[in-house]
C-alpha cells in the first residue's frame, strides 16, 4: 500500500473499540428459511467459543472457492464460499472473520463433499472482534480436512474499505457505477468470511457474475465465461498461488485498457475509466520496465501470467498491492503528457515501482503479523529508489532519499514516535502502523544498511530472504539471518546467491574489532524508537564522540540537552 501523496498525517475514521467481554457481546442468529432439505439446528444455548482477538490456530484454511454476484442497480451482492480447512486439534468450533456480511446458512462438509450434519449450523457472532463461531454438533477430527460452507450478502459498502461501490461521471454528465474492493489491512472479512490474518496463506478461486456491459478482474485471469441466462454471464478465474487474504482482490466495472507483453511474457495491462484512456501509455511503459527489472534484480519469476494496474475513481489511499491487480488512485497512474507536470510523471513511477516490490516483498514473502509491517512498507519504499533509479536515471530519484529520511527523523524526533516493530492487535492499531515510521524509516534503516554490507550483499541477502520465505511469512529475525554472513546455513545448494559479506565483515571489524552481530546492531533500529544525535568535539589530538536520542522538543537551554562532556 501506498499513502496519499502527501499527506502527512493519515486520519481515520474514529472507531469506538469495546473491550468488553464476549458474553454479552454475543448473539445468536438462525440461518432465516434455510433452502433444501435442511433444517436449522437448535442453537440452544450456546456461548460464543472463543475470547480473543486472533483467531485459534488449529484450523488452517488451504483453499477459498469464492462466487461473488454483486449488482451495481440494487448496490449489494451476494456470495458463497467454500473453504476447504485442515483441522489439527479436535473441536466442534470453526471461528473465523465476518463483518458486516449477513450469514444466511452454514454448513460443514466432510472430505467426500457429504454434509456431516443434516441440519443447516448455527452461526454466533462476536461484533466487536469481527468474528463468527460456526458450531459443529459432530467432532471435526484432528488431522482430517473438511470444507466449510457459506452463504451470505450484504450491502455494496459506502466509503473505501472492504467491497464498495465507487462511481464515475462521463463526458456526458452521466454517472456510472463500479465495484471495487480494498482489503488491506483487516477488510477482506467484509467482503467474504474468512480467516482474515496474513499468515493464514490459502489459494483462491474466484468466481464472478455479471451483467454483459461489464467486465470483471481479479488476481489471476479469466479461464472461463458461462452465460447463465440473457443478462448473466459467470467469469471463472484461474486459482492463485498461495497467498493472504489482504492481497485478495476484485473489480466489476465498464473500463478500457491497454496491454503490453514483458521479456518473460507477462501480460501487463492498464485499465481506466473509458475516457481516460489516453492518460494511460504511460504507466504501461512503467509497468513493464518495472517488472523486467525486478524479475532481474530478485532473480525470481513473476509468478502470475498478468499484472493489471487499474485506476480507481474513489481511492482512499495511493494504491493497492493486490498481487496480479494492483489498484491506484487516478492521480497515482493516470498521466497525460499535454497537461502533467514532471512532479506528476516522478509521482505515478514511484508509485509503480511500489506497487510492483510489494509482488515480491509483502504479496511472495508476508510479514508474520501487522506489528513487523515495516518489513513489506519500508522495502517497498527503499525499492521505489532502487528501481526508478535503475529503470529511469533521467528522473534522478535519488536526489529525494534525503528527503525521505528527513521526514523520518522528524518524526523521530518526537518522544510520541515507536519503534519501527510495534505491537498492534486490534483493527485500529492496525491501520495506525502504516506511517512514516514503518515506511520512511524503514527504507532508511534499509539505506544505511545497504551501504554497511554493501550492495552486492544486500542483494543476495534479500534474494536469500525472498527465497527462503516464499508463499510463506517472515520476522524481523529471519531477514537478518537473511543478510547475514551465514552460508552454511543456506539451503541453496548452487552456492550462486552466497557471497561472503568481506566487506561487511571488514566494516564490523573496524567498528567493532569484533565478528559482525547483524542481528544485535538492527534491533537497536527496529526495536528501540528515535534516532541518535552524535556530537564529535576535538580536543587537541583526539576526537571525543558522544551519542544521545535526538529530541526535537529539547532545547539547549533545557536541562536534558546534552551535556558535551570533556576529558
Ligand atoms: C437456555 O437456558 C435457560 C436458562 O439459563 C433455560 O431456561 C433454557 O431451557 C435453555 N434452553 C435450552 C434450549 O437449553
Ligand atoms: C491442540 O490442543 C493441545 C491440547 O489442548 C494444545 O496443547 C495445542 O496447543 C493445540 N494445538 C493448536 C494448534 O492449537
Ligand atoms: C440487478 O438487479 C436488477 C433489479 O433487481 C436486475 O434487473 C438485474 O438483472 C440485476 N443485475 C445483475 C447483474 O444481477
Ligand atoms: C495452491 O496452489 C499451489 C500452486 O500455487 C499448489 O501447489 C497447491 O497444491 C494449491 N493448494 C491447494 C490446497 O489447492
Ligand atoms: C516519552 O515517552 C515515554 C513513553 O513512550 C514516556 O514514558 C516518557 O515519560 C516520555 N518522555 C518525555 C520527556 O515526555
Ligand atoms: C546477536 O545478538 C542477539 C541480540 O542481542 C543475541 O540474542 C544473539 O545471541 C547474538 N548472537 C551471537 C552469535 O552472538
Ligand atoms: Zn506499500
Amino acid at each position: 500500500m501506498i499513502p496519499v501523496r502527501l499527506l502527512v498525517v493519515l486520519v481515520f475514521k474514529v472507531c469506538l473499540v469495546r473491550s468488553q467481554p464476549t458474553q454479552s457481546s454475543q448473539q445468536v442468529t438462525s440461518p432465516p428459511n434455510p433452502t433444501g432439505e435442511q433444517s436449522p439446528l437448535d442453537d440452544g444455548n450456546l456461548s460464543f467459543p472463543w475470547s480473543r482477538l486472533r483467531l485459534p490456530r488449529y484450523i488452517v484454511p488451504l483453499h477459498y472457492r469464492l462466487l461473488l454476484h454483486p449488482n451495481l442497480t440494487t448496490l449489494s451482492f451476494t456470495g458463497t464460499v467454500q473453504i476447504q480447512i485442515d483441522v489439527q486439534n479436535n473441536t466442534n468450533w470453526v471461528v473465523l472473520h465476518s463483518k458486516g456480511l449477513q450469514i444466511s446458512k452454514a454448513t460443514i462438509l466432510d472430505h467426500n463433499l457429504a454434509h456431516l450434519s443434516d441440519q443447516v449450523l448455527p452461526v454466533l457472532h462476536n461484533p466487536s472482534h469481527e468474528q463468527i463461531g460456526i458450531f459443529s454438533p459432530k467432532v471435526l477430527s484432528s488431522g482430517q480436512k473438511y470444507f466449510l460452507y457459506i452463504e451470505f450478502e450484504a450491502a455494496l459498502a459506502e466509503g473505501f474499505y472492504g467491497f464498495y461501490k465507487s462511481t464515475y461521471i462521463t463526458s456526458e454528465g452521466e454517472t456510472r457505477n463500479l465495484a471495487s474492493t480494498h482489503f488491506e489491512p483487516t477488510s477482506a472479512r467484509m467482503a467474504f468470511p474468512c480467516f482474515d490474518e496474513p499468515s493464514f496463506k490459502a489459494n483462491f478461486s474466484v468466481r464472478i457474475r455479471r451483467s454483459p456491459e461489464y467486465i470483471s478482474l481479479s488476481n489471476m485471469p479469466v479461464i472461463k465465461t458461462t452465460q447463465l441466462n440473457r443478462n448473466l454471464l459467470e467469469d471463472q478465474f484461474a486459482p492463485s498461488v498461495t497467498m493472504s487474504t489482504y492481497l485478495v482482490a476484485f473489480i466489476v466495472c465498464d473500463f478500457k485498457s491497454v496491454s503490453a507483453t514483458t521479456s518473460s511474457g507477462v501480460k501487463v495491462s492498464i485499465y481506466a475509466a473509458p475516457e481516460k484512456w489516453m492518460q494511460t501509455h504511460y504507466a504501461l511503459e512503467v509497468a513493464v520496465k518495472m517488472l523486467d527489472f525486478y524479475e532481474e534484480y530478485f532473480n525470481i519469476r513473476y509468478p502470475l501470467p498478468k499484472q493489471d494496474l487499474i485506476a480507481i475513481p474513489d481511492f482512499q489511499v495511493g494504491a493497492m498491492e493486490n498481487w496480479g491487480l494492483t489498484t491506484y488512485r487516478e492521480t497515482s497512474l493516470l498521466y497525460d503528457p499535454l497537461t502533467s507536470s514532471i512532479s506528476d510523471e516522478l509521482w505515478v513511477t514511484m508509485v509503480i515501482g511500489h506497487e510492483l516490490a510489494h509482488q515480491w516483498f509483502g504479496n511472495l514473502v508476508t510479514m508474520d503479523w501487522w506489528n513487523d509491517i515495516w518489513l513489506n512498507e519500508g522495502f517497498a519504499r527503499y525499492m521505489e529508489y532502487i528501481s526508478v533509479e535503475a529503470t529511469y536515471p533521467e528522473l534522478k530519484v535519488e536526489e529525494y532519499l534525503l528527503h525521505t529520511c528527513f521526514v523520518a527523523v522528524g518524526h523521530d524526533s518526537l518522544n510520541s514516535s515507536r519503534p519501527i516493530s510495534s505491537p498492534a492487535e486490534n483493527p485500529t492499531q492496525i491501520k495506525e502502523m502504516f506511517d512514516t515510521v514503518s515506511y520512511n524509516k524503514g527504507a532508511c534503516v534499509l539505506h544505511m544498511l545497504r551501504h554497511f554490507l554493501t550492495k552486492e550483499v544486500f542483494q543476495s541477502g534479500i534474494v536469500r530472504y525472498l527465497r527462503k520465505y516464499s508463499y510463506g511469512n517472515a520476522h524481523n529475525q529471519d531477514l537478518w539471518d537473511s543478510l547475514s554472513n551465514t552460508c552454511s546455513e543456506d539451503d541453496f545448494t548452487s552456492g550462486k546467491h552466497c557471497y561472503s559479506s568481506d566487506q561487511a565483515s571488514k566494516n564490523a571489524y573496524l567498528f567493532a574489532g569484533e565478528h559482525l552481530n547483524l542481528t544485535a546492531m538492527m534491533n537497536t533500529w527496529t526495536l528501540q524508537k528515535g534516532i541518535p544525535l552524535v556530537t564529535v568535539t576535538r580536543k587537541g589530538p583526539r576526537l571525543l564522540l558522544r551519542q544521545d536520542r535526538f529530541l526535537r522538543t529539547v532545547l539547549p537551554s533545557d536541562p536534558q540537552w546534552p551535556a558535551v562532556q570533556q576529558g
